[in-house]
C-alpha cells in the first residue's frame, strides 16, 4: 500500500509534464505484447506503451471473467522517445510522440494455466487479453515464423491465423527476426502488433538485421541503430543474455525444451567483440544448464548454413564462430530466416551430414512468412548439406512451421500459406 502511494505521488509529479510537448497518440494504451519469462511455467511479462501516467496491470485466471480475484502489478515505466538516438527516423512517431514504455513481470503464476489481464490507467482501460503458462508436460506444440518484413503484405496475417487453427491455438510463438522492415518506423510495428490476429500469444523473438534499421534510406543507405532500440522497447525478454546483447540474446525454459535466442546484429557487425562475448555467454549458459532439459532449440535470424550469396558474411564470419558451439552442445534445431529462400539441412555434426541421432543439428531457414522472396542460388541447391530447398519467389510461397514436442522426438511440419505441407522432418530425442 505504501509503495502504491509513493508511486502515485511520483506519477502525479511526472504526469504534470507528461507528454504535453508532443502530439498525443491516437490511443492511450497500445503495443500490448506478452513476452515469455525465463521460467515460462511461472513467469510472463506484459509489455505496452501508454500515453497516460500511473497505469497498472490487472491479471487473474481466465475463468475469473469478472476479475474478482485479480492481482494488481505496477509496471516498470520509462518516458521515452527515439529523440537523441543516433540515426533515428525523425518522421517516426517513436520520435515525435514521447510515451511511457512499460513492462510488468507477472511472477508466481500457476503452471499449465490460462490467464486473462487488462491494463488500467487514469480514464483508460485496455481490452482483455489472454495467455497460457507452460507447465510440466512433455507433449505440446509451438509455432514459428520468420521475416514478416513488409507491413500490409497480403500474406502475414492470414498465415498467422491459419497456423493458429492448424496448431490448435498454441500458447507460444517464436519469430526468428525481421518482424518489420524498418524498425525505426512505428507504423510497421503497429500493423503487426496492434491487431486481433496477434493477440493472446506469448512471444519470443530474436532480432533480425532490420531491427537495427533506424530510418529510411539516406543517400542510398539505410542508417543503422547501434542497438535494437525499438525492438527492446516493445519486447522485454528474460535479462539473462550476453552482457552486450542483453534482451536480444536470452534463454528460457518451456516445458521440456530449452530455447535460446541469439542476436546476429546487423550485417556490418557479423564479427568482432560483441560476437565473441555472445559465443562465450552461450557456452557458459549451456554448461550451467546441462541436464535440465530434453531438447535444445536455438532461434537466430541468420542461418549459418543459409545462402552464401544473399549474405556472404554469414558463411565467412558467423559459421566458424557458431558451428562448433552448436556441435559441442548438440543443438537439436536452429530456426532462422534472413535469406528469403527456404532451406533445410540434413542433421549436421559440425558442418557435415551425420546419421548419428546423438549428434545432429537441423538448420531450418523458413525463408519468409511475408511476401518478400528471393530466387534460388546454387550455394544451396548444390550443397551436400541441404535436403530441401525451395524457390519461394518462383513458387510464390511463404512458410511457417508447427513443432510438436513429445517424449521421444520433435516433429517439425512446415506449411505454405495455402495449408499445404511443404516439408516435414523428425528430430529424435538425444540422451542428455
Ligand atoms: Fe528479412
Amino acid at each position: 500500500m505504501k509503495r502504491a502511494i509513493i508511486l502515485l505521488i511520483f506519477c502525479i509529479f511526472q504526469g504534470v509534464q507528461a507528454l504535453t510537448a508532443s502530439a498525443q497518440p491516437e490511443r492511450d494504451i497500445w503495443h500490448i505484447v506478452t513476452t515469455v519469462g525465463e521460467d515460462a511455467a511461472s513467469q510472463v511479462t506484459v509489455n505496452y506503451h501508454c500515453s497516460l501516467c500511473c497505469s497498472y496491470v490487472l491479471y487473474t485466471q481466465a475463468a475469473d471473467t469478472a476479475f474478482a480475484e485479480a492481482k494488481k502489478v505496477w509496471p516498470v515505466c520509462q518516458r521515452w522517445s527515439s529523440q537523441g538516438i543516433r540515426n533515428t527516423a525523425p518522421g517516426s512517431t517513436f520520435y515525435t510522440q514521447e510515451r511511457y514504455v512499460c513492462y510488468a513481470p507477472l511472477t508466481g503464476l500457476e503452471a499449465d494455466t490460462p490467464y486473462r489481464f487488462k491494463i488500467v490507467s487514469e480514464g483508460a482501460e485496455s481490452d482483455v487479453r489472454l495467455f497460457r503458462t507452460a507447465g510440466t508436460t512433455s507433449s505440446w506444440n509451438f509455432v514459428a515464423f520468420t521475416d514478416f518484413q513488409h507491413r500490409e503484405n497480403p500474406v502475414t496475417l492470414p498465415l498467422v491465423q491459419m497456423m493458429k487453427e492448424i496448431a490448435g491455438d498454441p500458447a507460444l510463438m517464436i519469430c526468428s527476426g525481421d518482424m518489420v522492415d524498418v524498425a525505426g518506423n512505428e507504423y510497421e510495428w503497429t500493423y503487426l502488433l496492434d491487431n486481433d490476429i496477434f493477440r493472446d500469444f506469448v512471444y519470443a523473438a530474436s532480432p533480425g538485421d532490420h531491427a537495427y534499421w533506424a530510418s529510411d534510406k539516406v543517400d542510398g543507405h539505410y542508417p543503422q541503430y547501434d542497438y535494437a532500440y525499438t525492438f527492446n522497447r516493445l519486447f522485454h525478454f528474460p535479462q539473462n543474455g550476453a552482457p552486450d546483447s542483453r534482451n536480444t540474446s536470452y534463454w528460457f525454459r518451456y516445458n521440456n525444451v530449452l530455447f535460446v535466442a541469439l542476436d546476429m546484429h546487423n550485417s556490418d557487425t557479423a564479427s568482432g567483440p560483441r560476437f565473441k562475448d555472445e559465443v562465450r555467454w552461450l557456452g557458459e549458459t549451456l554448461d550451467r544448464l546441462a541436464g535440465s532439459y530434453q531438447y535444445l532449440v536455438v532461434f537466430e535470424h541468420k542461418s549459418i548454413f543459409g545462402s552464401e550469396i544473399v549474405d556472404s558474411a554469414v558463411a565467412r564470419n558467423l559459421r566458424p564462430q557458431w558451428a562448433p558451439v552448436f556441435q559441442k552442445y548438440r543443438v537439436d534445431l536452429v530456426l532462422s530466416g534472413h535469406d528469403h529462400i527456404y532451406s533445410r539441412t540434413f542433421a549436421l555434426d559440425g558442418d557435415q551430414p551425420t546419421e548419428d541421432p546423438e549428434a545432429g543439428t537441423f538448420y531450418l531457414d523458413m525463408g519468409s512468412s511475408g511476401d518478400k522472396r528471393r530466387p534460388l542460388d546454387r550455394s544451396l541447391t548444390e550443397s551436400p548439406r541441404h535436403t530441401k530447398v525451395l524457390d519461394l519467389k518462383e513458387l510464390d510461397m511463404s512458410c511457417a512451421c508447427n513443432v510438436e514436442v513429445d517424449g521421444t522426438c520433435l516433429k517439425v511440419t512446415v506449411y505454405d500459406q495455402h495449408r499445404q505441407v511443404v516439408d516435414r522432418f523428425v528430430i529424435p530425442r538425444k540422451q542428455r
